[in-house]
């Protein structure tokens, strides 16, 4: 039941077999942002997501490393700000940190405690939700600062792997792929 344009985007997403490590089935995002038409699709979308769920935002949230490739963009269209939750050792200042299991390894995750005041309500985007890992830590460490996480954002789920249930709050992916 996609429409053309979420159609037109999942074209561009390219399959890898065993990347990065055996076993995994890699899904390369970067053909569909090299496209400027998909490109648009993805960020008006992703937008629209957040809109439809509430007109009132306080921050999107991006995911490093591939979740800071649309959040920023995101923000602009919402007219909010934008905050990072990064791997560890990037942010400087007290931080809340977690650790995070994903798909193909592990993370410790971090998001500056200054700026993020609470009550704040947040979106939180990524490229990709696998086994959700990344997500529910996220949103753990969001809420560990107060932070209301509204909805989260990818551009691809993989329902096969069963992350949306376990992230902790909504989740909308544009694209379902296996
Ligand atoms: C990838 C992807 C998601 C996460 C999804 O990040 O970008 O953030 O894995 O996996 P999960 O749902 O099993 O947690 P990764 O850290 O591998 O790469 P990146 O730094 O390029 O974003
Ligand atoms: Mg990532």
């Amino acid at each position: 039941q996609d429409d053309e344009g979420i159609k037109y985007v999942r074209n561009l997403i390219q399959p890898h077999a065993n990347f990065p490590s055996e076993g995994i089935l890699f899904h390369d995002i970067f053909p569909a942002l090299r496209d400027p038409v998909a490109l648009e699709i993805i960020l008006n979308r992703m937008a629209a997501v957040v809109t439809k769920r509430s007109a009132v935002i306080d921050y999107v949230v991006g995911l490093d490393a591939r979740g800071f490739l649309f959040a920023p963009s995101i923000a602009s269209r919402l007219h909010c700000g934008f905050i990072p939750i990064r791997k560890k050792g990037k942010l400087p200042g007290k931080c809340h940190t977690l650790e995070s299991t994903k798909e193909y390894g592990a993370d410790i995750l971090e998001v500056q405690k200054a700026g993020l005041e609470p009550g704040a309500r947040v979106v939180v985007v990524d490229d990709l939700i696998a086994t959700g890992g990344t997500l529910q830590t996220s949103v753990s460490l969001l809420k560990a600062a107060g932070a209301e996480v509204v909805v989260c954002v990818c551009l691809v789920g993989l329902p096969s792997l069963g992350g949306i249930a376990k992230a902790g709050a909504p989740v909308e992916a544009l694209i379902d792929l296996e």
